[in-house]
């Protein structure tokens, strides 16, 4: 069973706990004209997202399905929506495709590149190629530039089941970071020549709206919170 949380107007935080893994696995949707789900979530959650999706729009209408990178919480389950959702397209980076979905997705996807906008009636989002943040070299991230909201995949990863949208997301991301050091889950986020460049660039965005990926949203000053998240990350990840 998922939950459903309106953490934007009309952009939705569809959240599954998964206890095994102490993780909550988050997909969004934004509600519009064309609507877009960000990450499909893994195979086995797709029927109790469908039904959270369903609840929201026509799935039929469903028109875009984005993702970070090539991994199974965030596009496992997509050919399972494509083929629930018979006009949806995929969007991909094209490291992203020609390193992964192009051989296992049912239909091809459309290749966006950094910067491409997309208007999906109300709201324009905009692509981000975004190398080695949260980590492989496909990734690439999505900002919706009408409610200032900053689809971050991985980043400010929290465990556990917390409430859909906290404002200390950034101490509970730091934590977490740090207590996965001493487990085989440790440096997610490899320091790179990009990796600061990238929160920076990410962080002038000035996004009101922080959509994670593993753990609470949050809203408020996402430019401050991905500004210290980039300063913490040297001191706690291996180099
Ligand atoms: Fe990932
Ligand atoms: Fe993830």
């Amino acid at each position: 069973m998922s939950s459903v949380y309106e953490i934007a107007p009309d952009i939705f935080r569809i959240s599954t706990f998964v206890p095994e893994a102490n993780l909550q696995f988050n997909q969004f949707l934004i509600r519009d004209e064309q609507p877009l789900l960000y990450h499909t979530g893994q195979n086995a959650l797709f029927p109790a997202v469908r039904a959270a999706v369903e609840s929201l729009i026509d799935i039929h209408t469903l028109r875009w399905i984005g993702f970070s990178h090539n991994e199974a919480d965030e596009n496992g389950a997509l050919n399972h929506w494509l083929d629930a959702a018979p006009h949806a397209t995929a969007l991909s980076g094209l490291l992203a495709a020609v390193t992964g979905i192009n051989d296992n997705i049912s239909r091809p996807p459309r290749i966006l590149e950094d910067g491409d906008q997309l208007c999906l009636g109300r709201h324009i989002v905009r692509f981000l190629v975004t190398p080695y943040v949260p980590h492989s070299w496909e990734s690439t991230l999505l900002f919706d530039e009408t409610e200032s909201t900053l689809f971050c995949s991985d980043l400010l990863l929290q465990r556990g089941n917390p409430a859909p949208v906290d404002e200390a997301v950034l101490d509970a991301a730091i934590h977490d970071l740090q207590e996965g050091q001493q487990t085989p889950f440790r440096d997610p986020i490899p320091c790179t020549p990009h990796t600061q460049p990238t929160l920076m660039r990410l962080a002038a965005l000035r996004p009101r709206c922080l959509a994670i990926m593993h753990g609470a949203s949050y809203q408020g000053h996402g430019d401050a919170v991905l500004a210290e998240y980039a300063a913490a990350l040297p001191r706690i990840l291996a180099p």
